[in-house]
């Protein structure tokens, strides 16, 4: 008897509170309106400072935050390249290829999921697994560290920063993401446009964002001021071109599938990027990958999470046709479907996605500091 009042009450209760548990999260149907990029959050142990930034500046464009001192974050992140790397597939650490399209890190700071399929919460995060994966930067904290400490400039500057006697690998891992914060742009003219100026849209950007919230739906996934609801989907994005052929991409893959410890079935059958799947190893999340922002894509093309398409307008053409086809078919969004967008249309949507990337941002790599050796006093 007591027991079913128990239960009784906390049916009631949980019937009362949840909604309101539910509101307080935000309505996880409800779409983001479409804005203006605000400031950008930042952690709360990791304080902006302009010698911080400064510092991660300098480590983000130097070899040595790496295995053989050869490759820095730059080299797959480069400013002349969108601040990502300008082929389908990326570069690799050396005599390796990467196994997914390198992204952009303008305006990653906005982003709580980092990489194709979410795996990263912080850039504090992110930063150590890009420069200790084995085909990104393969270094190991010990030797980094020590190599920092070889170099009496960078001494000074993380005494400096952090108060620390020697640097430290984490507090390297802090500076970058401090850089990376400032990389952000918010001067577009679609943000300009939302803060009031009229003008700052053409005739056929506006009609292309009507169609971005209207007839082609974009807006359903691509939403917030990021233009990203940061939730998983399968496109059907087809498979990359000449995958199955090239020896050293497949190396990577099986590397990758055996280090993410999928099933031996998986490790020997799966010929597509699984995505989202090697985290949660569920099936139903196979071919599953973050959706991006749509920011600063002017500049970043390859596009998709293995370079399938070279222009926005041939993604244009792939949502018109309603998605694609790869080999998940069964976990392909149901939101996709034919658009039957005229040329007019795609032209207007096209301009429209255009506007939300703004100037480039260039940026020439700073002198290094040089090692020395250690005095012995
Ligand atoms: C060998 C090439 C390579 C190197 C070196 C490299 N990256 Fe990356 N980076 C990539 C690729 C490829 C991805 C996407 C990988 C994925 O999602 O699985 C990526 C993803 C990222 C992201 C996620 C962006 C987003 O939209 O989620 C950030 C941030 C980033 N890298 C920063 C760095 C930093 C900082 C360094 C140096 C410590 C670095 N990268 C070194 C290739 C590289
Ligand atoms: C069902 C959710 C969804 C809808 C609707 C959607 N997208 Fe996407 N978009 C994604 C996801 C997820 C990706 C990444 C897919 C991948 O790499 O496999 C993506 C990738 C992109 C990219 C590539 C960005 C990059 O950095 O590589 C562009 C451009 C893009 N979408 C534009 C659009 C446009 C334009 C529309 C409307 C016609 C649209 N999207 C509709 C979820 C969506």
């Amino acid at each position: 008897m007591k027991n079913s009042i128990k239960k009784y009450l906390a049916v009631v209760l949980v019937g009362m509170f949840l909604p309101t548990l539910l509101l307080a999260e935000g309505d996880p149907d409800k779409d983001a309106p479409l804005d203006a990029l605000g400031p950008v959050p930042v952690q709360l142990d990791n304080k902006q400072t302009p010698e911080k930034i400064e510092l991660g500046r300098m480590l983000f464009f130097d070899p040595r935050l790496g295995g053989d001192a050869s490759i820095a974050c730059s080299d797959c992140h480069s400013p002349k390249e969108g601040w990502s790397f300008a082929a389908p597939i990326s570069r690799g650490y050396p005599a390796t290829v990467h196994w997914r399209s390198s992204q952009t890190i303008v305006n990653s700071a906005y982003y709580s999921k980092l990489f194709w399929a979410g795996a990263a919460k912080s850039l504090e995060a992110q930063a150590p697994s890009a420069a200790k994966g084995g085909v990104a930067g393969n270094g190991e904290d010990d030797v980094m560290e020590a190599r920092l400490a070889f170099i009496p400039e960078y001494r000074e500057r993380f005494r400096d920063v952090f108060g620390d006697e020697w640097p430290l690998i984490n507090n390297a891992w802090k500076a970058i993401a401090a850089f990376e914060r400032t990389l952000v742009q918010r001067d577009t003219p679609f943000d300009k446009y939302m803060k009031d100026d009229g003008a700052a849209l053409g005739e056929a950007e506006k009609r292309g964002l009507a169609l971005f919230q209207g007839k082609a739906n974009c807006f359903e996934c691509h939403n917030g001021p990021l233009f990203s609801d940061q939730k998983f989907y399968n496109l059907g994005v087809p498979r990359h071109d000449g995958w199955l052929e090239d020896g050293m991409k497949q190396i990577t893959f099986r590397f990758e599938l055996y280090a993410k410890g999928v099933t031996e079935e998986d490790y020997r059958n799966l010929k597509d990027d699984p995505g989202l799947y090697f985290r949660t190893k569920q099936k139903r999340d196979k071919g599953k990958f973050r959706t991006p922002s749509l920011r600063y894509t002017l500049y970043t093309a390859p596009y998709m999470h293995n370079g399938a398409f070279f222009g926005l307008d041939e993604v244009i053409d792939f949502y018109n046709e309603g998605g694609g086809t790869n080999d998940f078919a069964a976990n392909k969004t149901r939101i996709l479907k034919p658009l039957g967008l005229t040329d007019d249309e795609k032209e207007d949507l096209l301009m429209f996605l255009e506007s939300l990337s703004g100037e480039e941002i260039v940026m020439e790599a700073p002198k290094l500091p040089k090692y020395e050796p250690l005095a012995m006093d």
